[in-house]
């Protein structure tokens, strides 16, 4: 691929690539494809014709030795482009500044947040590390869509690097967590460089209406610039801010249900479980997911409804994630002590209420999972979007219910308040995670739900879920960054 192709042309950027990467004896490196919404959302753009070149750090260390052939390929493959840190700065940048200073801050988490200056130059290091990857491949017309909160200073060197090259690229940049409400943002030492940093794009997109609307405020407050109809004027440029929910591909889940090995997955697990309500979670181990709210809100619904003592059962699967930071051991030892204590308390020889997996899971026994599951609780304390709601739907819908041969039952979701898809996803029951009682409730109404309040609350999910598609999202996205230019500047005050 070269930047005199007349093809449009996409470079997609984001901390990880699309494929996981793992260095196996004799420098031989395995590569597995990455899931996601970013992936999967994607990949639909790719089959509409449009040539994709993905740059991200590959979360290893390369020695020099194999560098050429990784990169190679890579290319070849995958379309991907490593940029190579070295490990100290991996470390201050992913551990330390995105996930320990942004991470915790995005998310309200003020007590796990951590300020440092050599984390904070980390990432500066790593940001300029990006952009002078891309730069030569850079061309005139390109469309850059760079992702999430480990590349905000991004945009505006990218901006500056085709301004030196002279050439006119469109900039878009997402954020797939929440933005904090300006009071928050502002503790950030670097706040000003930051916001200067995303408004180096063209088009600046949002999970919800909220994230949207704190970001404007904040842009006001902090760099005292306004908006009119949530397009900021930048240096004579306008900066389009949007809000783009991101969703799942439905059609996915009701592929993988026809296949043999999830229909038989269902069967053993139908088998395994016979009797009992299954209520199931699916989490990164993560604080933001609210695990421990999970399981205190599950104590309490056993102990206000002891009927469902032996026959309600909850499924937690927790994958691990960033699991050599000190907050995540924290929090699986806290999980693994309430799991044994709930357990201990109501479990009897033949019935243990919480199964707890520390896991990755494979797709197909994912799907299998969410189908045999009478109900999804989803308790994150904050949560950009969360899609694990959205693959329940999907595998309880009617084309869910139309694709297997075991049959699926009707399917509740419980949902927090404090995720994006809550803004969205209408039908669910909507609950704060941190009111125990009111979880409780929810759970009881869930496993004792009518059948036609069932009913009509997963068509109204699945309506959604079907419309707000992954691909629609990305379809979205790059549709307002291929208009920037295209728009005449408004004539407005500031
Ligand atoms: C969140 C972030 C993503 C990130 C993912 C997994 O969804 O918004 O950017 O890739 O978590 O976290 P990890 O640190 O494993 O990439």
């Amino acid at each position: 691929m070269t930047s005199s192709d007349s093809k449009r042309r996409l470079i997609i950027v984001s901390n990880r690539l699309p494929v996981g990467i793992k260095r196996m004896a004799e420098g031989q490196y395995d590569f597995s494809p990455s899931s996601g919404g970013l992936v999967t959302g994607l990949s639909g753009l790719a089959k509409g014709g449009v040539e994709f070149l993905w740059y991200g750090w590959p979360g290893i260390e390369v020695p020099q030795e194999d560098m050429s052939h990784l990169k190679e390929e890579l290319l070849h493959k995958h379309n991907a482009v490593p940029v190579l840190l070295d490990q100290k700065t991996a470390d201050h940048y992913y551990d330390g500044y995105s996930n320990s200073t942004i991470w915790p801050l995005f998310h309200y988490q003020l007590d796990k947040v951590l300020f440092n200056e050599d984390t904070s130059a980390a990432y500066r290091k790593a940001n300029q590390a990006f952009a002078d990857a891309i730069a030569p491949s850079l061309g005139h017309g390109d469309h850059v869509w760079v992702h999430d909160y480990h590349l905000m200073l991004l945009p505006l060197l990218l901006r500056q690097q085709a301004w030196k090259m002279n050439i006119s690229v469109h900039l878009g940049w997402f954020l797939h967590t929440p933005f904090p409400e300006t009071d928050f943002f502002t503790i950030l030492p670097s706040k000003t460089e930051i916001l200067d940093g995303i408004l180096g794009a063209d088009v600046v997109g949002f999970q919800t209406d909220e994230a949207r609307r704190h970001f404007l405020s904040t842009c006001s407050q902090v760099l005292g610039r306004s908006s009119i109809d949530a397009k900021i004027l930048c240096s004579g440029r306008q900066v389009v801010v949007g809000t783009y929910p991101i969703g799942v591909e439905p059609s996915e889940f009701h592929s993988r249900l026809q296949k043999d090995c999830v229909q038989s997955a269902i069967r053993a697990m139908r088998d395994n479980f016979r009797g009992a309500k299954i209520i199931v979670g699916v989490d990164r181990l993560d604080y933001i997911k609210g695990v421990p709210q999970k399981l205190y809100a599950f104590d309490r619904f056993l102990e206000t409804h002891p009927e469902w003592v032996g026959v309600a059962i909850l499924v937690q699967v927790a994958v691990p994630s960033r699991a050599h930071l000190e907050a995540h051991q924290e929090l699986k030892a806290e999980i693994q002590k309430l799991v044994g204590e709930i357990n201990g308390k109501y479990g009897k020889v033949n019935y243990v209420p919480v199964h707890f997996l520390y896991s990755s899971i494979d797709p197909d026994e994912l799907t299998a999972l969410y189908a045999v599951a009478d109900v999804c609780f989803i308790s994150s304390i904050r949560d950009g979007m969360n899609l694990v709601c959205s693959e329940f739907v999907a595998c309880h819908d009617q084309k869910a219910i139309q694709s297997s041969h075991e049959s699926i039952s009707h399917g509740t979701l419980i949902l927090s308040r404090f995720t994006g898809a809550a803004s969205s996803l209408d039908g669910s029951l909507v609950v704060n995670p941190w009111d125990q009682e009111e979880c409780a409730e929810a759970l009881a109404h869930a496993v004792s739900i009518d059948a036609d309040e069932a009913h009509e609350r997963m068509r109204k999910l699945g309506d959604k879920v079907e419309e707000q598609t992954s691909a629609h999202w990305g379809a979205s996205f790059l549709c307002a960054l291929e208009r920037v230019g295209k728009v005449e500047v408004l004539d407005m005050e500031f």
